[in-house]
């Protein structure tokens, strides 16, 4: 590999210019080994902040991220779809959704995170069932799509090791919210997974990385122009994180909302999206025959889910943790719930115990915010609207600071779409 000296990559990337191929595979590479030093990787993350990348330049810096570390091959019987958020407030759909493609006849291999700040994390929602692992070897996880056709689990220590190394230095440097750098993070991880297709949930509004349609559509852009490159069959959904999917944020509230809705229930804000992610996964599969909406009315996904829980140790009957301590936030007028911000919510959750301020917090189990009324529900002066669960009553007082000015009561609440639109490669 041709060297260069991490100075000049830094001052071409400062000037505007585009990095060539040869000079972005060094710097990932010696960043990765240790050789360009932290501070000039931070430098270099600011100046692509600032300046952007080219579309190939964003294709070069993915190609070298996901060469930094293994690759899976993730083949199966079935055909390989997977699902991708770039995370929201009480975005739970990977719970429902995984079993129900799984139901319909595709595999789905979902290498999920953690949450960190206002997002939740699919594992740390996971793990509110008793007995539930998230870290599967290579082999459980083929022998899992193989029996089950679903894995929701921890992605393997050896897969793009480069993002996990820049993923936390743009946390600390101010440095997350760029298209290049969001797109490349995402889509390395999951190119290098090795799913045959992948459906995008690129999120705008308060509650998402990217607050604006503009932003979130280029983004869309972006990830599928990258997947779409590595011959990875791929589609972006955009859908709106101005107000939180469902009525649960947290971790176990949030594993029961999604029972609810594999057993034919649940929140209709939910369910749609479940249902629109499926097709749209079941399409990219060759299996656009299969309709996902009757699949989980029939409580097949429900079994699904119970296999794959149980697979993993978990008992997918077992009671979930209740908090020690509920704080109940009165409706302050009577009238229509005309707001409510997935922010502010996100945080209150966060703050009540669900999420972790640094990388080796715990997280509560039973910690989070129930959602009494969304918008355009009606609410009674004085009647519950929020219920905040926590094992530590101290944090109540911080997550009430989050939710001042959160929620309005009014006349009636406008119209919002849920599922805006899809880009195709
Ligand atoms: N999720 C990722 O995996 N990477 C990012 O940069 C942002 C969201």
């Amino acid at each position: 590999m041709r060297q260069f000296n991490a100075v000049d990559v830094i001052r071409a990337k400062r000037d505007r210019q585009a990095l060539g191929v040869d000079q972005i595979d060094w710097v990932v590479d010696a960043y990765t080994r240790g050789e360009v030093a932290e501070e000039q990787m931070s430098a270099l993350a600011m100046a692509i902040y600032l300046n952007g990348m080219t579309g190939d330049e964003i294709a070069a810096w993915t190609a070298a991220m996901i060469r930094s570390g293994e690759t899976l091959s993730l083949a199966s019987t079935r055909p390989t779809v997977d699902k991708h958020s770039t995370g929201g407030v009480g975005d739970k759909i990977t719970l429902p959704l995984a079993p129900l493609v799984a139901a319909c006849g595709a595999a789905v291999p979902q290498l999920s995170g953690r949450g960190l700040g206002h997002t939740g994390g699919t594992l740390d929602k996971l793990e509110a069932i008793p007995g539930w692992r998230a870290a599967l070897s290579t082999d459980e996880i083929r022998a899992q799509l193989d029996s089950v056709g679903a894995v929701v689990c921890a992605a393997t220590a050896g897969l793009a090791p480069a993002d996990k190394k820049l993923y936390a230095l743009r946390d600390v440097t101010g440095t997350v919210e760029s298209i290049p750098l969001i797109a490349s993070s995402i889509m390395s991880k999951k190119i290098a997974e090795g799913a045959d297709a992948l459906v995008l949930d690129v999120k705008f509004g308060s509650g998402a990385f990217m607050k604006t349609v503009a932003d979130a559509r280029d983004l869309a852009s972006a990830l599928v122009s990258i997947g779409v490159a590595h011959g990875v069959r791929t589609s972006a959904l955009l859908t709106d994180m101005s107000v939180p999917l469902g009525r649960a944020v947290g971790n176990a509230v949030e594993v029961a909302e999604s029972v609810e809705v594999l057993r034919g229930g649940g929140p209709a804000d939910v369910v749609e999206l479940t249902v629109a992610l499926a097709r749209e996964m079941l399409s990219l599969a060759g299996l656009s025959d299969v309709d996902p909406a009757a699949v989980l009315s029939s409580g097949r996904a429900y079994e699904t889910w119970a296999r794959m829980i149980r697979a993993q140790g978990g008992d997918p009957d077992a009671p979930l943790p209740r908090p020690t301590h509920v704080h109940v936030v009165p409706a302050p007028a009577s009238g229509a719930l005309t707001r409510l911000d997935a922010y502010a919510v996100g945080v209150a959750a966060w703050r009540l115990g669900a999420g972790r301020a640094r990388k080796e917090d715990a997280v509560q189990a039973a910690a989070g915010v129930l959602c009494l009324a969304k918008p355009g529900e009606p609410v009674v002066e004085g009647e519950p609207l929020l219920e905040l669960h926590t094992d530590t009553p101290d944090a109540v007082a911080g997550a009430l600071a989050a939710l001042a000015g959160a929620f309005e009561v009014g006349d009636s609440a406008p119209e919002r779409t849920l599922v805006l639109e899809t880009v195709r490669g």
